[in-house]
């Protein structure tokens, strides 16, 4: 397999970042994003990728604008981007390991609030004077904490509440600056204050839902410490986003690849109500789509938007390139190939062309903390479109990047995208080829789309289609004895793969009603020629994938 994303059906580039979060070298959007403008907004020192996400989603759950930066931001730039508030995250690190992450001590004296959470605690510490020491033991999972102080972040709390601990370090001693505010059985310091600067701390996790309150406390945060007044909302972004496009854009021509997903459906809707005619659209079917799919993005943009929508008709051109081939990696490549080629020629017949749009959203522009080469490190590649912009001399515009999935699939609704293509589910760029295992042939093509069609329907017919992550077909290059009638068949395989995940880096296989497996495995034997068997995959990832190649 190649690298993969978090984000699968995104076309993020490559690119570096740099400590302020905004693009390093390589393609340079030609838009500020459009929350820049917001004034009200939370900073997240990451320390480590995930929590650091976790915390910027739930504070902006709290209707105000966070941002995540690396954690060696200089002070400097910090007062520049003047926050109302930092949060120093959590992370997979020591404080006294060799090259821990390490704030700039800078920040501590600008006089923004400041809320530290486990290794952003322990950094606080040993910033203004505490010691953290390493427990014998790891604390992980729930623990009961008593709150000495119901006063400005813990208002509302009640003297005793479950919280999340997740650790290996702790504070063992603070200094006489620092009040503690709330502790459990094994941690005497589960929260503290400092007594003259607007710092907090605090060891457990609020940003989990294992923290019942702990909305609570970002609340209090947020809206009381730091004085945010909770007025950032999505159709702001929206407004704030089209003002942008246009002053970046004037009247200049912008083409946006549409591929069905949801990604590039909303970043063409969101350009559709910006600029309108100055926008092209390009679909490449390379006849790996999934069923009805040029249809449905017809529909959309052309019937609805009536956008200026070129659609690509490559299936012959993509499967005379996999004529023969069987091995995974060189079917990828060469369709990777294909799809450069095909866009590129359709690109250069839209003479007036100055801007490329791109649906990359915020986990894919934010760092991998936990890349052993350091915050710089590259954050992903793109198997379909990297490198793209530049080869064809584009301006890259790239409106979702301040944007988590779920507020892009909000965002989706708002510009009056039908749910149906707002809630589908990932597709692999390589399409259907990955889901036809061995060599891709057009007949092949057709029987697993009719039964992946069945596999999705009766999981919407069953009202689960939301609570599975993904649920599709694959063909097997397997052929078996059946006997249907009277007669004997010697027909295809085929396996459901349907899963759950919130990340799709790990996943786990949706436990289905038998009923349900029931009514696809009847349905796909019955009504699709040439498969006379039907496996379900109970397999998690890791150890398999989630797609078969
Ligand atoms: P795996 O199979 O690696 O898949 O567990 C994880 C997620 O990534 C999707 N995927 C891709 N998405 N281009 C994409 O845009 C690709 O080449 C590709 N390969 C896998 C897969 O569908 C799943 O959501």
């Amino acid at each position: 397999m190649t690298t993969q994303d978090t984000n699968p059906d995104s076309q993020s580039p490559v690119r570096g970042n740099t400590p302020d979060g905004r693009s390093g070298p390589g393609t340079m959007p030609a838009t500020e994003s459009a929350v820049m403008l917001t004034e009200q907004r939370i900073v997240v020192l990451d320390f480590g990728s995930q929590y650091a996400q976790l915390i910027a989603r739930r504070v902006r759950d709290q209707h105000v604008y966070c941002q995540i930066v690396r954690h060696d931001i200089t002070a400097e730039r910090m007062a520049e981007l003047a926050p109302r508030g930092i949060i120093l995250s959590g992370g997979p690190s020591s404080v006294y390991e060799e090259n821990a992450p390490q704030i700039d001590p800078a920040i501590f004296d600008l006089g923004i609030p400041i809320l530290g959470i486990c290794y952003g605690m322990q950094v606080a510490c040993q910033a203004l004077g505490g010691k953290v020491d390493n427990t014998p033991s790891r604390e992980y999972g729930r623990a009961m904490c008593e709150f000495v102080d119901h006063e400005s972040i813990f208002r509302g709390m009640q003297a005793s509440e479950q919280v999340w601990m997740s650790h290996g370090d702790q504070v063992s001693h603070i200094a006489d600056d620092f009040t503690v505010m709330a502790r459990t059985s094994t941690c005497p310091y589960a929260a503290i204050r400092h007594n003259t600067r607007p710092v907090f701390a605090m060891q457990f996790h609020p940003e989990v839902t294992h923290t019942p309150h702990g909305g609570q406390i970002l609340h209090n945060f947020v809206r009381d410490i730091c004085g945010c007044d909770g007025s950032w909302r999505l159709g702001d972004f929206a407004d704030a986003a089209i003002t942008q496009i246009r002053a970046a854009v004037g009247k200049k021509r912008v083409i946006c690849g549409l591929s069905g997903g949801v990604d590039s459906s909303v970043v063409a809707a969101l350009l559709y109500k910006a600029i309108g005619p100055q926008l092209s659209c390009i679909l490449v079917d390379n006849g790996m789509l999934r069923k009805n799919e040029q249809r449905i993005v017809i529909d959309e943009f052309s019937n609805h938007f009536k956008a200026d929508l070129h659609v690509v008709d490559a299936e012959d051109q993509f499967l005379d390139d996999l004529a023969g081939v069987e091995e995974p990696q060189e079917k990828r490549r060469r369709i990777g190939y294909a799809f450069i080629e095909c866009f590129k020629a359709e690109a250069k017949k839209i003479e007036d062309a100055h801007f490329l749009a791109q649906g990359t959203l915020y986990p894919d522009v934010i760092e991998s903390g936990a890349d052993k080469d350091g915050p710089a490190a590259t954050i992903k590649l793109h198997h379909n479109v990297g490198g793209l912009p530049e080869e064809l001399g584009f301006e890259l515009i790239e409106p979702l990047r301040d944007l988590f999935k779920d507020e892009v699939r909000r965002l989706g609704l708002e510009l009056g995208l039908p749910e149906q293509l707002v809630w589908r589910h990932p597709f692999p760029g390589p399409g259907l080829a990955v889901r036809c295992l061995g060599e891709v042939t057009r007949e092949k093509l057709a029987v697993l789309r009719e039964a992946d069609a069945i596999v999705v329907e009766e999981i919407e017919n069953a009202g689960l289609y939301r609570e599975t992550s993904q649920a599709f077909a694959v063909l097997l290059p397997v052929q078996s004895v059946g006997v249907m009638g009277d007669a004997r068949t010697y027909d295809n395989a085929v396996a459901v793969r349907c899963v759950n995940t919130d990340d799709f880096m790990t996943a786990d296989w949706s436990h289905l009603p038998y009923d349900l497996l029931a009514r696809i495995s009847t349905r796909i034997i019955n009504e699709v020629k040439g498969v006379n068997r039907v496996c379900y995959d109970i397999s998690s990832k890791p150890p398999a994938t989630i797609e078969w190649e």
